[in-house]
């Protein structure tokens, strides 16, 4: 099974991540590809009977590293379990921008793995064997890895696709070859079937493009 996610990272008011779901909904189709979309926590309530109705899927942006408790501002996994199946973590601009280190994000896997959450690892070379270190090795096969090289994303200047594989390759044979790995940075419709021709990437994280929901639209027509 594809994977395709759309990060709309901090874009969209409640009114326009609405509009963009109906009209990306009346759009989309297929059952083969698992569409994820990761909106910010504002979203999720508002958009999940609609997303569940049509086949897509929620995924939240963050999670609390912490569990239900005194911790004003964060949000818990058990506070995510009946919005999403998906969690989004350790993404380079938590890292850049909320300085989030690899125990964080080692700590916010366990919190979405206790919750039955879905954590999407985000990770690019100079530091993935650091952060998988940090990671137990006992939940190595229940993650999913968004392999996100920095200077691809949002550049207009995508990785190309051999290297792209070579590094999922390699993601695998230190993970497992069951766990999925993505690639995200600068896809669009003009390259995404040249990259998921690929054999071991499983699917696309898309930030940039897939904000307008005839573009997205048009990336998942592509990943078929
Ligand atoms: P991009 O973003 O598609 O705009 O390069 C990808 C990401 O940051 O997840």
């Amino acid at each position: 099974m594809r994977y395709l996610v759309a990060n709309w990272k901090s874009h969209k008011t409640l009114t326009e991540g609405q509009h963009w779901l109906e009209q990306f909904t009346s759009l989309f189709t297929s059952q083969e590809i698992t569409v994820i979309l990761a909106a910010s926590y504002i979203q999720l309530a508002a958009l999940k009977d609609l997303a569940r109705s049509k086949g897509l899927s929620l995924a939240a942006q963050d999670i609390s590293p912490f569990p239900d408790g005194a911790y004003t501002g964060a949000v818990s996994a058990r506070q995510l379990q009946d919005l999403v199946n998906y969690v989004l973590v350790g993404h380079s601009e938590r890292r850049h921008w909320f300085h989030e280190t690899h125990q964080d994000i080692a700590n916010k896997i366990d919190q979405a793995l206790n919750s039955n959450l879905n954590p999407i690892l985000c990770v690019d070379t100079p530091y993935a064997s650091a952060q998988f270190a940090a990671i137990s090795p006992h939940h190595w096969p229940r993650l999913i890895i968004a392999y996100e090289p920095l200077a691809a994303i949002s550049s207009g200047d995508p990785q190309n696709p051999q290297a792209a594989n070579q590094v999922a390759a390699d993601i695998k044979k230190t993970l497992g070859d069951s766990v999925p790995v993505l690639y995200g940075g600068s896809t669009t419709p003009a390259n995404v079937a040249d990259l998921l021709s690929q054999p071991y990437l499983a699917g696309i994280l898309v930030g940039q493009a897939s904000l307008d929901p005839h573009l997205f639209a048009q990336i998942v027509k592509h990943s078929l």
